[in-house]
């Protein structure tokens, strides 16, 4: 969710009046590797900025699975250890803290209010309460419902895709607008101003990286006033309280919560529910558009997957058994690998207080006791866990059946010993929209393939990650063009 490269852009530009403080900079043999390096770093900071994935890669080949760059003045160490490190570090609540990391960057990148930033107990109030309902099964359904019936909506009759015959369409663009309206609508209710949000939303996330760099304003304009568009409209939104009574549990309960504090203004409830919905929708997007697009990529794997879901239709209802499908083994494990391979996030925490953590080299038995300074940060980028050659042979590839049980110690290996997999992070953070994020790509799935007959017609777009690394799934460096056509005998009768 959170980028590095905007901090070490910063660092970039600082890093030059720092020399002399760096000759007389250390770190203790408890602490980790320290990549200090004075002049020399100012040329890889700025590839760093550029390109940090490549550097990343570099540093964790010379000094393993925990090491710290300092950069302008902060310590940021970087760590991927999937046997005890990263468990350790997202468990420890008390010495790492998730608010203070991310206080800065919510006021330049959402538009919080000074006074929503400084409250940390409301913000830990409403994360709470996140976790609450979102963890809650019968208002979870009640979410999922209206997501559903809008998705479908969207198929059948509601949108410019209905009725598409042998027409080529770019189906990122397809997925992008259905999973945004319709979680949209299943999040804020039919008062959500959907057509006044979507596009200056797209703009803004086109121009994160100008954000997370910390461009000034004048040289940032567009994204400035794409961000200030979507502000604007929650504002009106959330002064509008019959709107607001439209929408869901979800909404409703954290609304309540602002109107009992004394963080009431527009402006308060516009930033925060802007990081809620990016937080939710610069993932969830490209999450759900990458498991359709691997699946129709492949001709076999998208006649298997045609034939579970026409197994899981009820004529006499008209229904799909959702349940079913959610516990499908081969659908769970195409979209697992979608987010092994396309998760782009690190999880970054404040050290609030010294800490130590245990960290491995190689193996459970070859660990050792590292300290890490009060004040420093923590990265985790999840990318180090997934990618790696060691637990996940040919890693750059997407493999749908990897996840599946008989693939067990040969396509994945420490499966169940090592925390490998932790695209939700892990500990007291974890992502609280996990359980809806499946729901959003599974219902596009199966209301896709089951409706329409998807033909590819292109190669599948690579992902870009470039100076973008960290700033959410990664997104397709184009679009992706297919032959759509509503299917005119339904699926069932197909396959
Ligand atoms: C594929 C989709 C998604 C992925 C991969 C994802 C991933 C993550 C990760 C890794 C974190 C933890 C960050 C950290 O440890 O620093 C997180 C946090 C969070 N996610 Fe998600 N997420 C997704 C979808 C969603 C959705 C649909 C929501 C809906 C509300 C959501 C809401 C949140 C919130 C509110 C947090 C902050 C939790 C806290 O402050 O404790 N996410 N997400
Ligand atoms: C982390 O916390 C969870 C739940 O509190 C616990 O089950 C788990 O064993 C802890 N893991 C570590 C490595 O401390
Ligand atoms: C967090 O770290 C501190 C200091 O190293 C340690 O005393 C404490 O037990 C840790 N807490 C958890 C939950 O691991
Ligand atoms: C970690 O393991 C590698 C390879 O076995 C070794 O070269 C390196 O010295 C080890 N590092 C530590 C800190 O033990």
């Amino acid at each position: 969710m959170f980028s590095l490269d905007f901090i070490v852009t910063v660092v970039a530009i600082v890093l030059s009046g720092t020399i002399l403080q760096h000759v007389l900079l250390s770190a203790a043999t408890d602490e980790p590797p320290f990549i200090k390096g004075p002049v020399p770093f100012l040329g890889s900071a700025l590839a760093f900025a550029r390109d940090p994935q490549p550097l990343l890669r570099n540093l964790q080949q010379k000094y393993g699975r925990i090491f710290t760059v300092y950069v302008a003045g902060q310590r940021m160490t970087f760590l991927w250890d999937p046997i005890f490190g990263n468990r350790q570090a997202w468990n420890n609540t008390s010495c790492l803290s998730l608010g203070l990391f991310t206080q800065y960057i919510v006021q330049s990148l959402f538009g919080f209010t000074k006074s929503v930033v400084a409250d940390l107990e409301f913000l830990d109030q409403l994360a709470k309460k996140v976790i609450a309902v979102l963890s809650s099964k019968p208002l979870l359904a009640d979410i999922i419902k209206t997501l559903q019936a809008t998705y479908l909506s969207l198929v059948d009759d509601n949108s410019r895709y209905a009725n598409c015959d042998e027409e080529v369409i770019n189906l990122y663009e397809y997925c992008r607008h259905n999973v945004y309206y319709s979680s949209a609508r299943a999040l804020f209710g039919p008062g959500f101003p959907f057509e006044k949000i979507y596009q200056p939303y797209i703009r803004f996330e086109d121009h994160i990286t100008k954000f997370l760099k910390l461009y000034p304003r004048f040289l940032n304009k567009e994204g400035y006033n794409a961000r200030q568009e979507v502000l604007d409209e929650l504002g009106s939104f959330f002064a509008d309280p019959h709107r607001v009574s439209q929408s869901s549990v979800l909404v409703r309960s954290l609304y309540d919560i602002f109107m009992a504090s004394t963080h009431k203004s527009s402006a308060d409830f516009a930033g925060y529910f802007f990081a809620i919905i990016f937080a939710s929708k610069s993932n969830s997007v490209p999450a759900a558009f990458w498991v359709l697009a691997n699946i129709v990529a492949d001709a076999g794997l998208k006649a298997e997957i045609e034939r579970i879901i026409a197994t899981h239709y009820d004529p006499e209802s008209d229904e799909f058994e959702w349940t079913a499908l959610m516990e499908d083994p081969l659908i769970m494990s195409c979209f697992k690998e979608t987010l092994r391979l396309n998760t782009n996030i690190l999880s970054g925490r404040l050290v609030t207080h010294d800490l130590t953590l245990k960290v491995a080299n190689q193996s459970e038995d070859d660990s050792k006791n590292v300290r890490l300074r009060e004040g420093s940060t923590i990265l985790m980028p999840l990318d180090m866990l997934h990618w790696n050659p060691e637990v996940y042979p040919d890693p750059m590839k997407w493999i749908g059946k990897r996840f599946l049980d008989e693939n067990k110690g040969v396509l994945i290996r420490n499966a169940d010993k090592w925390r490998s997999y932790a695209p939700w992070g892990g500990g007291g953070h974890i992502c609280p929209g996990r359980h809806l994020a499946v729901y959003e790509a599974v219902i596009q799935l199966v209301y896709t393939l089951a409706r329409f007959d998807v033909e590819p017609i292109e190669d599948l777009p690579a992902p870009i990650i470039g100076d973008r690394y960290g700033a959410g799934m990664l997104k397709p460096e184009r679009g992706y063009h297919v032959k759509f056509t509503r299917r005119k005998a339904p699926l069932m009768s197909v396959v």
